[in-house]
């Protein structure tokens, strides 16, 4: 699953199978109750209640019920990501998010893009059931393409996740909900979340005038997280310097929000500095 190509249809249709113990109907969810299971029939997912979702001729489903955001990641980010990701600058970061798995036999990733690190964490783990969600469909087309089930969902508006049944869920960089990131842990789950820090990229988001990391995120990680009634297991700054090219810097600029926003580029290549706080949360004791 790491660095190989597309992998065929009925790759995707399989994974997508293996991951349906793991999915609730968002329709009933909608409607109050939850974990209503879905089944899958040919390319289809539905409900004991007559709730059906047609699974994309790319091998992905979506469970949103909502068209995309303004701001999803665009084909040209994506194209940035999977260049600068396969470029192996964060392979550490990789390292230390798929270590702090465990061994998981149900991984699921909230906000996952490409899926590049849930392949990670699927590779590490052979025979673990890998769901990948996001809101962007362009995101999620890589991810199914890597072989890994791709759900469209929204972080927000609940995960389409039985109760319980996740032992562990990745947010990388993206949105979370600490609700629901507990509600669907298994007993023994874990949530590792990677979280920038203000080291994070600081040089040469002063040079070329990119947005700010927030400097509260540990803080407002912790408040969220223990609202939810999880505690802090273990944690890891992962960080290093890491010469770039040009062709890198231009691409890890493109990747992410600063898209969206005028900045200068880069003319050269340079060295960056990589801070993320890898951090473990598990259901607090009783
Ligand atoms: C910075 S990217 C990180 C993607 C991936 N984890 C990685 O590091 O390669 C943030 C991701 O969060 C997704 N996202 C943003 N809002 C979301 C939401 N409300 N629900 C689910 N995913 C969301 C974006 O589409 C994007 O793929
Ligand atoms: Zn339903």
């Amino acid at each position: 699953m790491i660095g190989q190509g597309p992998v065929p249809i009925a790759q995707r249709l399989d994974a997508l199978g293996r991951a349906c113990p793991l999915l609730a109907c968002p329709v009933c969810a909608r409607r109050g109750t939850r974990d209503v299971p879905l089944a899958m029939s040919g390319r289809t997912l539905h409900c004991p209640h007559g709730h059906v979702f047609d699974v994309a001729r790319q091998g992905y489903v979506n469970l949103s019920g909502t068209g995309q955001p303004r701001n999803a990641d665009t084909p040209r980010m994506l194209d940035a990501r999977d260049r600068f990701l396969a470029s192996g600058v964060y392979e550490p970061l990789r390292t230390a998010v798929v270590e702090a798995c465990g061994t998981p036999s149900r991984l699921a990733e909230a906000g996952c893009g490409t899926g590049w690190y849930l392949a990670g964490a699927a590779a590490a783990n052979p025979g673990a059931t890998a769901l990948g969600m996001d809101v962007s469909v362009p995101a999620l087309r890589r991810a199914a393409a890597r072989g890994l089930a791709s759900v469209v969902a929204d972080t927000w508006a609940g995960l389409p996740v039985c109760s319980g049944c996740v032992d562990a869920l990745l947010c990388v960089f993206a949105p979370r909900n600490a609700e629901e990131f507990a509600r669907v842990l298994s007993p023994a789950g874990r949530v590792v979340v990677a979280t920038p820090q203000t080291a994070h990229l600081a040089g040469l988001r002063a040079m070329l005038g990119l947005l700010d990391v927030a400097g509260d995120k540990t803080e407002r990680l912790a408040e969220q997280m223990g609202g939810a009634g999880l505690e802090l297991a273990g944690r890891r700054l992962v960080e290093f310097e890491a010469a770039c090219t040009l062709d890198q810097l231009r691409d890890l600029v493109a990747m992410g929000p600063n898209a969206f926003h005028e900045h200068a580029g880069p003319n050269g290549p340079g060295t960056i500095t990589v801070s993320v706080l890898v951090s473990v949360w598990t259901r607090t004791a009783r």
